[in-house]
């Protein structure tokens, strides 16, 4: 039984449609993914209805960093209002991304401020986007005081030092396909270096698939089966094991009852 901490079932990238999608995923072992539904507009919504109608899927919902600078108080407003919603789980992804800068980087600190003070009167765990942004990104976490709700770091891309501190403020860290196909040696140590309570695994579909199915695209749920396969060999950890204590990870992490996912 394997969980997708993160992915985004948006419909323009599946035009299938969500029921179609998670029932492969389930046929891969998937027993539940979160919807992350960015934006503060109609993907924000449609997050929280997936997860309304379908007991397997979760709602998530923030506004990333390459939108901090242009969103207005209309999306900040239903972002704000869904985030008290029983089926959202938590905020995000919100954070710092310095490689791409599609936003200022002092309004992406604004924004991603605004959103650990959602997470925290909400009582609700942060989803954390960060790249090239390391220093600021704990400098802010510190500063706004998220270890009281914590979260994780998903799409997990940077070395030792930065797992190490996002652990000390007692988030989780996440692993997509990106380690299956990157080479660098910095990420693997990363990955064996998490231990075993503090560690959860993602596709962040539709982006991202993991080898060996690189070439298919879009990336969908199902296909964490792969990174998780690939994980657990680099952890030396028995594949059905690590399938049960990532689960159960993503479980306290959402702060969602395992068997909720069981009856279906
Ligand atoms: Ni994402």
């Amino acid at each position: 039984m394997l969980f997708d901490t993160h992915c985004h079932l948006d419909v323009s990238r599946f035009p299938e449609g969500a029921d179609a999608v998670l029932k492969r995923a389930r046929a891969a072992g998937v027993r539940a993914v979160v919807d992350v539904g960015v934006g503060g507009n109609e993907r924000s919504l449609a997050a929280v209805e997936l997860a309304r109608q379908r007991s397997d899927v979760l709602a998530s919902v923030g506004i990333d960093p390459h939108e901090a600078g242009s969103c207005d108080s209309e999306r900040w407003n239903l972002v704000e209002s869904l985030a008290v919603e029983p089926e959202v789980v938590a905020i995000g992804e919100t954070g710092l991304d310095y490689f791409y800068h599609h936003s200022p980087q002092a309004l992406q600190r604004q924004a991603f401020a605004r959103q650990i003070a959602l997470a925290r009167s909400t009582r609700k765990p942060l989803i954390i986007h960060t790249r090239q942004a390391a220093v600021d990104t704990i400098e802010i976490l510190t500063a706004e005081r998220a270890e009281d709700v914590g979260g994780v770091f998903h799409c997990f891309t940077a070395d030792t030092a930065l797992a190490r501190a996002a652990l000390n403020l007692g988030f989780m860290v996440s692993f997509s396909g990106i380690l299956t196909f990157d080479s660098d040696a910095c990420l693997a140590e990363a990955a064996r270096f998490v231990p075993n309570d503090q560690l959860v695994v993602e596709t962040d579909s539709p982006y991202l698939s993991p080898v060996p199915v690189r070439k298919l695209r879009p990336c969908e749920p199902a296909f964490v089966a792969h990174t998780a396969t690939y994980l657990a060999k680099l952890r030396g950890t028995p594949f059905d094991e690590f399938c049960a204590l990532t689960t159960a990870n993503a479980c306290r992490l959402f702060r969602v009852a395992l068997d909720k996912f069981e009856c279906e």
